[in-house]
């Protein structure tokens, strides 16, 4: 696979597919396609009963209001028809339970013997079997620590059958990624690309989709926290449903057109972004006490969620820090159509733009 090539960021959520292609010419990241197919929730429950954390028992996406494999594999393929691109350059996403990712230093040593000495310290770490665990690991940097020459490494398991499922959907719609990515480090690329100036401070980023959140944080380019809690738009468009006694399709429209502007649904959102900020909250300070030290600059809202109108603004009154949509779009160039089309909603593509910059932004622009 040429990266040096336009690739294309395949994001497969819940409520819809994320598509982009992002290519590099004379230096500079252009967005030359994008894609946004929404998908029908299956399960529009009104009551929600589900564990917050995906990892005290999981569900399965149709109980959290996800879209069914075949409509999945239907879509893809209609992507596909529709537009020529080239399929052999595809990033995907892995979309199961929460990956585990840790970066470990090793001494400077022999490809094949980094690779027992990486599988061996993954034994130690990892609690779950290790025939359940797919594992994968990326060297990020040589360097010099003391007098030793030290290699800085990234490791990455995840669930065998989550990942198996996800392949399972493209290869049904004749579709073989050649790489795939994990949505935390999908996400870090843009925060690297568009936040260059703040990259020695934590930075908070937080994707809501229609299912679940992620709150992650970095510092100087590491991931040094990630947390999946299942909270998401449909819990507002639920509770707009009750309020209003409307369809969930009704409801939908009532949120992303209206916000809080209805007195009558706008306490029972604010008591479920109450519930998202709550869960942020405990995240930074679960992190503090890890960490003891750092500086947060911000926090960036990634994914559908955030469009809300008023949504951003209720956030930051709620956090002590300021909040931003982030548009994973603004450094790059593009058909001026395209671009002007998706900058107002552009949020919902920050982990397929993620997926589509590999390779792509050690030597772009600041
Ligand atoms: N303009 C908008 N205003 C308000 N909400 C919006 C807007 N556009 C999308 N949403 C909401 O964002 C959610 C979808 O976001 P996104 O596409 O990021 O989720 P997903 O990736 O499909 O789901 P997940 O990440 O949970 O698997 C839905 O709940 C949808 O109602
Ligand atoms: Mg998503």
């Amino acid at each position: 696979m040429n990266l040096n090539r336009p690739l294309i960021g395949l994001d497969i959520g819940d409520s819809s597919i994320k598509l982009s292609v992002v290519s590099k010419k004379e230096n500079k990241l252009s967005l030359d396609y994008a894609a946004h197919i929404p998908l029908s929730p299956r399960n529009r429950r009104s009551t929600d009963q589900r564990p917050l954390d995906p990892e005290a028992g999981d569900a399965e996406a149709g109980d959290r209001g996800g879209a069914s494999e075949a409509e999945k594999v239907i879509s893809l393929k209609s992507i596909f028809k529709n537009h020529a691109m080239k399929k052999d350059q595809i990033v995907m996403n892995y979309a199961g339970r929460p990956p585990f990712i840790r970066y470990l230093k090793f001494p400077v040593m022999p490809e094949n013997e980094l690779d027992e000495a990486v599988r061996w310290e993954a034994k130690k770490l990892i609690t779950e079997p290790m025939e359940t665990r797919v594992i994968d690991y990326a060297v990020l940097q040589k360097k010099v620590e003391g007098n030793q020459n030290i290699l800085e490494i990234i490791l990455v398991a995840v669930d065998k059958s989550d990942l198996s499922e996800g392949l399972g959907v493209l290869w049904k719609a004749g579709i073989y990624p050649r790489l795939m990515d994990v949505n935390p480090l999908a996400l870090l690329k843009v925060v690297e690309l568009n936040h260059p100036a703040e990259m020695n401070q934590e930075i908070v980023f937080i994707d809501i989709g229609s299912t679940k959140m992620e709150v992650n944080i970095s510092r100087e380019m590491v991931l040094r926290f990630t947390r999946q809690i299942y909270l998401g738009g449909n819990g507002l468009t639920r509770a707009i449903m009750e309020k209003k006694s409307v369809s969930f399709e009704d409801a939908e429209i009532l949120k992303k057109e209206g916000g809080f502007a209805d007195p009558e649904t706008d306490g029972a959102i604010k008591g479920e972004i109450d519930r998202m900020v709550l869960e942020v909250q405990r995240s930074i300070d679960y992190y503090r006490t890890q960490f003891r030290e750092g500086q947060i600059s911000k926090i960036i809202l990634m994914g559908g969620t955030p469009l809300m109108p008023g949504f951003r603004d209720y956030f930051e009154t709620q956090l002590d820090f300021p909040v931003v949509l982030e548009n994973p779009f603004s450094s790059m160039t593009g058909p001026a159509g395209l671009l002007k089309e998706l900058n107002p909603v552009s949020s919902l593509w920050a982990s397929s733009v993620g997926l589509a910059l590999r390779g792509k932004i050690s030597e772009a622009p600041a």
